[in-house]
Formats: C-alpha cells, sequence, structure tokens
C-alpha cells in the first residue's frame, strides 16, 4: 500500500474522509499525540488498526467524536454518568478521556471485549474536522508500532506506518506531545489510570473525589488485573536500554560523568549542559514540564537515531503537575529501571 502524505486543504481532508468511509486506516493528528484512525463502529476497519500497529487486541481504543452530542448521535453508551457531564463540560475539547457503559453498538473489538467504552473530543481543529467529515466515530490509538514511542509529528507516523495505512494528515507537531489523561466515573469517584494533558492538580479544582490509580507509577502486581489494559505492556521504549536516574544534580553528575562516553547517552536539562561530559539530549528547563512533554517522545525517538547507543540514563521528573505523565511514560520505557542516588 502507498501511504499519502497530505496536507490539512479542505481537499486533503475529504480525501481522508474517503479512505475512513472505505474501510480504511488514517494518520491523524491531535493536540496530544497522532492517532491511527479508523470507523470505530466498523469491525474490519478496526481489525486493521490492531494490524497495522501489531497490538494486542485485548487492549481497548479509544473513540474519538466531534462534539459531546456525537456520543448520542452514534449511540456509544448505554449512560452518560453525572459527573462523566461535568468533566466534559470543564475538560472537553481537550486531552481528556473519559470512561463510560459501552452500548452494544460498539463492536467488542474496539473495547477489547470490555463493557466500557474509552471517549475523547480532541480540541485539535483537524481532528475534529476529519471526524465530521468522515461522518462517524473514530477508534483511534496512538500511531505508532506497539511498544515503540508514541509519534508526535507525521514524520514518526510514516516512519512507523508506511505501507500500512492509506494516508498520514500532516498537521504539524502535536501541541501537549503526551497522550490524553484517561479516567474512569465509577460509583462518583474519578481515578485516573493514565496521567496526561489534563492534570491531577486540574481535575481536584473542579472535583472533589479524583484517585490516582497505584499503576499509574508503580509496577503492576504479580496476578494483579490491569484496571486499564496498556498499563501492563512494555512501552514507549526505544531500542537502547532505558534507565532512570533520581537524585540531586551533584550525585547526577558525578554519577553521569562516570559512564562510558562511546555507547551511552543521557536525558537531562537544559541546566546541567555545562555540567555533563557525556552526549546529551536536552529535555528542555528544568522547572518548563510543559516542554519537556511536548519533547518526550522525539527524544526518546531520538536516543535511536544516535548511533551505537546502548544505554541511556534519564533524569527523574518530579510528580507534579504533567510531571506525573511524564514520569508514567519514563517509567514504562524504562521498563520500571531506577537508579536511585539519594
Ligand atoms: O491522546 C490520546 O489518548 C491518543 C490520541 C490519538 O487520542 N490516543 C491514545 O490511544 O493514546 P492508545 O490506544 O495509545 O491508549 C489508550 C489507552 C490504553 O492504555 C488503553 O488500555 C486505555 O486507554 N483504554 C481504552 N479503552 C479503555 C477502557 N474501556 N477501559 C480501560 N482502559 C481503556
Ligand atoms: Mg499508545
Amino acid at each position: 500500500m502507498n501511504t499519502l502524505i497530505l496536507s490539512t486543504s479542505e481537499e486533503d481532508i475529504n480525501l481522508a474522509a474517503s479512505f475512513i468511509k472505505e474501510g480504511g486506516v488514517v494518520g491523524m493528528p491531535t493536540e496530544t499525540v497522532y492517532g491511527l484512525a479508523a470507523n470505530a463502529l466498523d469491525e474490519n476497519a478496526v481489525r486493521r488498526i490492531f494490524e497495522a500497529k501489531g497490538r494486542p487486541s485485548d487492549n481497548p481504543l479509544i473513540v474519538h467524536i466531534a462534539e459531546f452530542d456525537d456520543i448520542e448521535r452514534y449511540g456509544l453508551v448505554s449512560e452518560v454518568p453525572e459527573v462523566a457531564k461535568l468533566l466534559a463540560d470543564k475538560f472537553w475539547p481537550g486531552p481528556l478521556t473519559i470512561i463510560m457503559p459501552k452500548s452494544d453498538k460498539v463492536p467488542e473489538i474496539t473495547t477489547g471485549g470490555l463493557d466500557t467504552v474509552a471517549v475523547r473530543l480532541p480540541s485539535d481543529k483537524n481532528a475534529q474536522r476529519l471526524i465530521r467529515a468522515s461522518g462517524c466515530p473514530l477508534a483511534a490509538p496512538s500511531a505508532n508500532i506497539s511498544g515503540s514511542p508514541s509519534p508526535t509529528t507525521a514524520n514518526h507516523v510514516y516512519s512507523d506506518m508506511s505501507g500500512k495505512i492509506s494516508a498520514v494528515i500532516d498537521g504539524g507537531e502535536c501541541r501537549v506531545g503526551l497522550e490524553s489523561t484517561v479516567v474512569s466515573v465509577k460509583d462518583d469517584v474519578v481515578t485516573v489510570l493514565r496521567p496526561g494533558g489534563v492534570t491531577v492538580e486540574d481535575l481536584e479544582a473542579v472535583y472533589d473525589k479524583v484517585e490516582v490509580c497505584d499503576a499509574v507509577l508503580n509496577k503492576l502486581k504479580e496476578g494483579e488485573t490491569a484496571l486499564s489494559p496498556g498499563m501492563k505492556y512494555k512501552h514507549y521504549s526505544p531500542n537502547a536500554r532505558v534507565i532512570l536516574v533520581k537524585g540531586g544534580d551533584k550525585a547526577y553528575y558525578d554519577f553521569i560523568n562516570k559512564q562510558n562516553k562511546e555507547d551511552t547517552i543521557t536525558l537531562c536539562y537544559k541546566e546541567d549542559e555545562d555540567f555533563v561530559r557525556i552526549p546529551a539530549i536536552l529535555m528542555g528547563s528544568k522547572a518548563d514540564l510543559e516542554a519537556q512533554a511536548h519533547n518526550l517522545f522525539a527524544d526518546l525517538r531520538l536516543i535511536d537515531a544516535c548511533e551505537n547507543v546502548k544505554t541511556a540514563y534519564v533524569r527523574c521528573p518530579g510528580t507534579e503537575g504533567i510531571g506525573m505523565a511524564v514520569l508514567n511514560r519514563l517509567i514504562r520505557a524504562a521498563g520500571f529501571e531506577v537508579i536511585d542516588l539519594d
């Protein structure tokens, strides 16, 4: 299959929508990361997404809509819980995915066999245009090969998916750079299953019963069922071994400058540049968590673009604001391997 790179012109969006109407898969820009979009209500189309990604079939997809009323228009859920209405009102359109009880209209393949469906209304105008032009809700996981860092540019999508999908729409760099916050809303409690662009602090500002699922920052225990199936898989990983390094500046510099320059790289802050004597990828300023989030996946992809790199030591971010989402991705990229220098 020849994969087209499309612009965001009216003509190109309509062409992308025509691929989707025929049951094809299209790379879609959103404000978080690029998605691999297909008609969420068409079993065969959704199967093509799983094939293109090489994704385990028990890992459910997020269903994207262009306006709140699409939930009813397409009959996606059996009920919209009151708390979900409140969250949608505050954070949609935007990087928040809400898990709700599913209706029979949503095929099992879309929800990985679960009786719930994850719904998101992206703020990206080109994503909204594609959903509207397609005339259906779009199932879309991140547009990377399963296990690799998520794509934040059309080029990332093309390099993972060329030959496997009909087209990718080039909408430029994704604003947030990390996937949406995924929450469940059971028994009046909002539980964060995956942190993202809408932070825990943002949720707490509008609702008083917010919990963070243990598995967000910790390894699942032996035999424990993942509330969000995506949590149990190794994720976001470059080919090089990634290790997180916890500790103050001096301890980090002492440690990192002892490493072999030939096959080791570090991901650190802009402020570290003058003190680190091995090759470094700068994640942004220490205090600029948004920049770190925005750059993270491109930085992880850059590790593999550097020749001979076997190990990447990454400075460990804090958990405040979007830092929790950055740490959640990094700790998985590292397969939970952390060196604590404190
Ligand atoms: O920002 C995003 O969310 C991007 C863009 C494209 O919208 N999409 C994305 O999809 O990150 P994906 O498939 O890479 O991640 C979806 C996560 C997975 O961890 C999956 O297990 C979880 O959401 N999920 C989906 N449906 C679920 C459900 N019904 N119950 C629990 N977890 C669910
Ligand atoms: Mg993903």
